[in-house]
């Protein structure tokens, strides 16, 4: 088999890359290891920037996102029984839409559908080959034996423990890495959000976060130990330890209910470079991770794939390779960005281990701080919706 570009990993970022390109009649083939109800099952952050919303509309995908999509114009930020309100529509002129990942995730599955995008789920084995060199070809095993595609460009959407990262060789590859003493316990429910909008809380016992997927599902999360465990917590345990992480009027009003997922995300920053070696271009969580604190994961991989996309429509378009060649220094440009706002935003909201009664009074004076000037507001608000691509 042939195609233009070979797309591995059919998550958000390696579906919006496939479907971009083929409304530039650039052809690919998503491999995807699990299968398509096992990727629609994951549960993931759902704040979308308006530049990942463009994206999606430029894919032509955004009509449920528009219907359904809940329009965020700001934020609440509490500590202890302190709160107040980010106002992105004030300080920035934009806000985001609360919109689950796996309703990007199906809603792109399903433009893949109707365009006969060629899709292989539950592939084995896949490795990348000459990605240095002008004819580079991906192997993999799909049940009925080995197969190759050859390729003119490998797009690495595998996530953080894919196999397109590692084909980097070691000796060329940078890798940058901060893991956090500690984890989010993230629970849904079917009950309605305590808060029209989200809830982002530094309290004495930890982090916490109130954020929904619709007026009627509910997403929370708390602060946990690194290596706590899902089953350590019954729903009772997991309600009554989140109001008292929340300002009390907050708290009294939370409507609780039976858990239909329940999970522990470790929390860990990320970057690798370059994000091109040869053929071969890392996207998403292949080359970057942030921790959820600031909804950067998948509106990063958004921005990665626009700079790809941008560059392989020269490529195809104009002959002219500069899209491709600056890619790597493009995205990483904006994926440090995103990376120092998930990096400070966790550092002022949770609470670590070795953090001295002088740290605890830097982070509150921090919080101070931002509730009370309009530049620090300013810079928190642009960060959250999304800076320019
Ligand atoms: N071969 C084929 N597919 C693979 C391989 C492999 N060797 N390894 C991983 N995959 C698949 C995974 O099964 C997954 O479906 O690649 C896909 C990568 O998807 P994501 O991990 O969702 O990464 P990405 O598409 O970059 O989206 C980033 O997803 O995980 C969240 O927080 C993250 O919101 C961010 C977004
Ligand atoms: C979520 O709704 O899952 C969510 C929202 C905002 C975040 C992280 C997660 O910062």
């Amino acid at each position: 088999m042939r195609t233009q570009v070979v797309i591995i990993g059919g998550g958000p970022s390696g579906l919006l890359l496939a479907q971009l390109l083929h409304l530039q009649g650039i052809e690919s083939v998503i491999l995807e290891r699990q299968t398509r109800a096992h990727v629609l099952a994951r549960i993931r952050a759902g704040v979308l920037e308006q530049g990942m919303v463009g994206l999606l509309a430029q894919a032509g995908v955004d009509a449920r996102l528009r219907s359904e999509g809940i329009p965020h114009h700001g934020t609440l930020i509490s500590y202890d029984e302190e709160i107040f309100r980010i106002d992105f529509e004030r300080l920035t002129g934009t806000s985001v839409m609360v919109y689950g990942q796996t309703e990007v995730t199906r809603d792109l599955y399903d433009a893949r559908d109707a365009a006969g995008g060629r899709m292989v789920f539950s592939v084995e084995n896949v490795v990348i080959h000459d990605a240095d060199r002008d004819a580079p070809f991906v192997t993999y095993d799909d049940g009925h034996g080995g197969q190759r595609i050859d390729c003119d460009f490998i797009a690495g959407c595998d996530g953080f423990h894919g196999v397109s990262r590692a084909t980097v060789p070691a000796s060329v590859r940078r890798e940058y890495e901060k893991v956090y003493p500690f984890g989010w316990l993230g629970v849904l429910s079917h009950t309605p959000p305590v808060n029209a909008e989200l809830i982002y809380a530094n309290s004495q016992r930890g982090f916490a976060l109130c954020s929904m997927r619709s007026p009627t599902l509910s997403r929370y999360y708390i602060q946990c130990t690194a290596s706590d465990r899902p089953e350590a917590w019954s729903d009772e345990a997991f309600w009554t330890e989140l109001k008292r992480r929340i300002p009390a009027e907050q708290a009294e009003s939370l409507v609780t209910g039976p858990s239909i997922e329940k999970s522990i995300a470790p929390l860990r920053s990320f970057v690798t470079e370059p994000m091109r070696w040869g053929r071969l271009f890392l996207c998403g969580d292949a080359a970057h991770i942030v921790p959820p604190t600031g909804a950067k994961g998948l509106n990063t991989a958004a921005s990665d794939v626009h700079y790809l996309f941008e560059g392989l429509c020269r490529y195809y378009n104009d002959k002219d390779p500069e899209g491709i060649d600056r890619y790597s220094e493009r995205a990483l440009a904006r994926v440090w960005k995103a990376e120092r706002f998930s990096w400070w935003f966790s550092a002022l909201m949770h609470r670590y281990p070795d953090q001295s009664p002088f740290d605890l009074r830097m982070q509150r004076a921090e919080l101070e701080f931002l509730r009370s000037n309009e530049a620090a507001q300013k810079s928190m608000a642009e960060n959250y919706v999304g800076l320019p691509y």
